[in-house]
């Protein structure tokens, strides 16, 4: 019942936020993808060595527009093979107009077209909330190499800025019946990593949070409310959608520091990683 709430949830978030969705919400944080990939194997000099043979480098899934596999695809040498996957087919057509030379396929993390032992890690950027079940980790484990890894990122906004936090009680309030914290800030909620506990298909999750390098500063209030907008913890029904972010924009527009800095917000971010090492089963 669980997984079929958020695959709604990530279908629905499309249709409510599809014009928005890839023009507000930010990239990710370039040294985190890369330290991401180093522990996950993929960088340069590890890609020289093909044993055990592979089909795909990096298979980024719960791809969305492709935020994530364009930063993957600017790091990792030209010649890398990368795929990128997720249920929602428009999702994926602007990925392909971003991001030209992945294969992509249409398909939940649950059953993923390809061959048993056929890529090198596997990455999931700000899209395990929606995955989080063995059904998708039994997956994961069958399609990669053995000694293959998974690696997950998300970019969390910093509930430590006392703004931040306030917003995110704003989305507390109107999050949709059922929605999981975790939805909203993943590193306080941790919940989310339960599902590994349930099969030994990985080795334990290894974990390291950095501040991105770069921090973005959205111009005005009304982008900020655009950007937690997009969120797909905040309930669907038009009317309620535009109650919350009413909520927001009272709330930002009484705010000292976007006062003093001319509705000018900066939102610190964190990129929370996490990389784990396929353990051999019969799947
Ligand atoms: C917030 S978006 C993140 C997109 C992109 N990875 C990024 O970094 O911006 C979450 C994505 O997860 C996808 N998703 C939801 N449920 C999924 C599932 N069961 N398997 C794979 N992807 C899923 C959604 O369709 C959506 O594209």
């Amino acid at each position: 019942m669980e997984k079929v709430i958020h695959k709604d949830a990530a279908r629905e978030m499309w249709k409510t936020t599809n014009g928005t969705y890839e023009k507000v919400r930010p990239s990710h944080d370039r040294a985190a993808v890369q330290y991401l990939l180093r522990q996950l194997g993929v960088l340069d000099n590890d890609l020289c060595n093909q044993s055990p043979p592979f089909t795909y480098a990096v298979l980024d899934v719960g791809a969305g527009t492709g935020k994530c596999t364009s930063v993957i695809k600017d790091i990792l040498r030209e010649d890398a093979r990368i795929a990128a996957l997720d249920p929602v087919a428009g999702m994926l057509e602007q990925l392909k107009a971003v991001v030209p030379g992945v294969d992509t396929f249409v398909s939940p993390c649950e059953s993923i077209p390809l061959p048993d032992n056929s890529v090198k890690a596997v990455v999931s950027s700000q899209s395990f909330h929606f995955i989080a079940n063995v059904t998708a980790l039994r997956e994961i484990n069958r399609i990669l190499v053995p000694g293959g890894k998974f690696g997950i990122l998300f970019s969390v906004d910093d509930e430590a800025s006392p703004l931040v936090h306030d917003v995110f009680e704003v989305m507390r309030k109107y999050k949709y019946p059922g929605c999981p914290e975790f939805f909203i800030n993943t590193l306080q909620d941790t919940s989310w990593q339960k599902c590994f506990g349930e099969a030994p298909l990985f080795t334990p999750l290894q974990e390291h949070v950095m501040p991105w390098e770069k921090q973005d500063t959205l111009p005005d209030v009304e982008s900020v409310v655009q950007l937690f907008m997009t969120f797909s913890a905040t309930a669907r029904e038009p009317e309620v959608r535009e109650e919350c972010a009413e909520s927001m924009r009272r709330l930002l527009a009484a705010n000292q520091t976007v006062k003093q800095n001319g509705g000018q917000l900066e939102v610190p971010r964190l990129s929370a990683l996490y990389w784990c090492t396929k353990n051999t089963v019969d799947n």
